[in-house]
């Protein structure tokens, strides 16, 4: 069968390849830690759950509206105004089942051949891929783990062109646990305004922070109208598997996303939307829980890491990933994982899953316990142990 040209140019996320080679290995009798999944290890806290269960009762059973209930979406604006500092109006907001089909939605509705957007490498792969779907010209910027995996603001000034429509910014960052400088984003705000770009701020991980406090685009004056900030439920209250995120949008944009979900998916399922309702207006304990177990993983994971001979980790100040430079190795990133899975028992990314610059680097996810944390140090120090010889 021929297949449509444009196939070619849609790309994947390979974790949840990974994760399927390290279960057949388990089937196999393997014992494998797995490092490699990027989602909270937590169980979605109880009143959601009831609250979903409840809804499913009360028959939130049938299609609803394409865009997402009101009544969620006017929870949605009402904490994005607490916590951003903006009014934002329901009628900008978009619900969809998971924060990532905003990025396909919004995406193919800006994006056409001739147009450029400029996008961190290494960066969550789903944007390179959609951004290469349009027939866009992907254009990377580097992100340098000696500016603790920011990108150089003289560079990114070079990159835009008068055919820039998009920037994506993603902090705290998917692969590096690296964040944006309230300073940084200041200026990206400024060259924005400048050179009339829209922003893509992915946020989902807003709440997940060790040091320091989130800061959004989104905050700074007119940057509602040119910033598609997205976020979700996913991380913060532990809910991958619900399939529940949203965006607030410049208002023409909503029309065709709305039109692009209704292609698509129809609608979110109203039950989960209902618990959405429930996780943003009920106890919110969970989360500072959750980050604290976090931290203390994150400092396990970083120091055990920086004390193997070869590899050097910065310590991250958001999301659960680190990402370790292994170049002095002398080995692949895609070699270095495969040997991890295959003989050290350790599931992990290759750093140029998200990019060409995540060559030299390696993404571990630490939502695992401490215990496992410690058991993948000690199989990784082993497995290390023999490049060095
Ligand atoms: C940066 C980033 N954005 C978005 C998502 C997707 O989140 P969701 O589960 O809400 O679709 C992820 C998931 O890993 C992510 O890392």
């Amino acid at each position: 069968m021929k297949l449509a040209n444009k196939m070619s140019r849609l790309g994947t996320e390979t974790a949840f390849q990974v994760l399927a080679k390290a279960q057949a290995l388990e089937a196999k009798g393997k014992d494998i830690v797995h490092l490699e999944i990027g989602e909270p290890d937590f169980t979605t806290p109880q009143n959601i759950r009831t609250a979903a269960a409840t809804a499913l009762d009360e028959g939130y059973t049938h299609y609803c509206n394409s865009q997402g209930m009101l009544p969620l979406r006017e929870q949605i604006a009402k904490e994005l105004g607490r916590t951003r500092g903006v009014t934002v109006d329901p009628t900008r907001v978009v619900v969809t089942p998971g924060a990532k089909p905003i990025m396909f939605y919004a995406i193919l509705a800006l994006l056409e051949r001739g147009d450029e957007a400029i996008y961190p490498n290494p960066l969550y792969p789903i944007y390179e891929s959609m951004i290469n779907f349009t027939g866009a010209k992907a254009v990377p910027i580097r992100l340098r783990e000696e500016l603790g995996f920011r990108f150089d603001l003289d560079e990114l000034k070079s990159k835009i062109t008068s055919r820039t429509r998009l920037i994506v910014l993603n902090s705290p960052h998917n692969p590096t646990g690296g964040m944006l400088e309230e300073a940084d984003i200041r200026a990206i705000a400024d060259l924005a305004r400048k050179n009339d770009i829209t922003v893509f701020s992915d946020e989902v991980y807003e709440n997940i922070v060790y040091e320091g406090k989130h800061f959004s685009i989104a905050s700074l004056p007119g940057m509602l109208d040119r910033t598609i900030l997205l976020s979700g439920f996913s991380k913060t209250y532990a809910m991958t598997g619900w399939r529940l995120g949203y965006a607030a949008m410049p208002k023409e944009l909503v029309e065709p996303v709305v039109r692009l979900i209704s292609n698509s998916v129809s609608c979110t399922a109203p039950f989960t939307q209902v618990a959405g309702i429930e996780a943003l207006t009920g106890p919110q304990d969970s989360i500072p829980k959750m980050v604290a177990e976090f931290k203390k993983r994150r400092d396990l994971i970083v120091d055990g890491l920086n004390s193997i001979p070869g590899i050097r980790c910065f310590r991250p100040r958001g999301a659960f990933y680190v990402f370790p430079n292994i170049q002095k190795l002398g080995v692949s990133c895609n070699e270095f994982a495969d040997a991890l899975l295959n003989e050290a028992g350790v599931a992990a990314l290759p750093g140029t899953h998200f990019g060409k610059y995540g060559e030299g680097y390696t993404r571990l996810s630490y939502a695992n316990s401490q215990e496992n944390i410690k058991k993948a140090l000690e199989r990784i120090a082993r497995a290390v142990a023999k490049y060095l010889k």
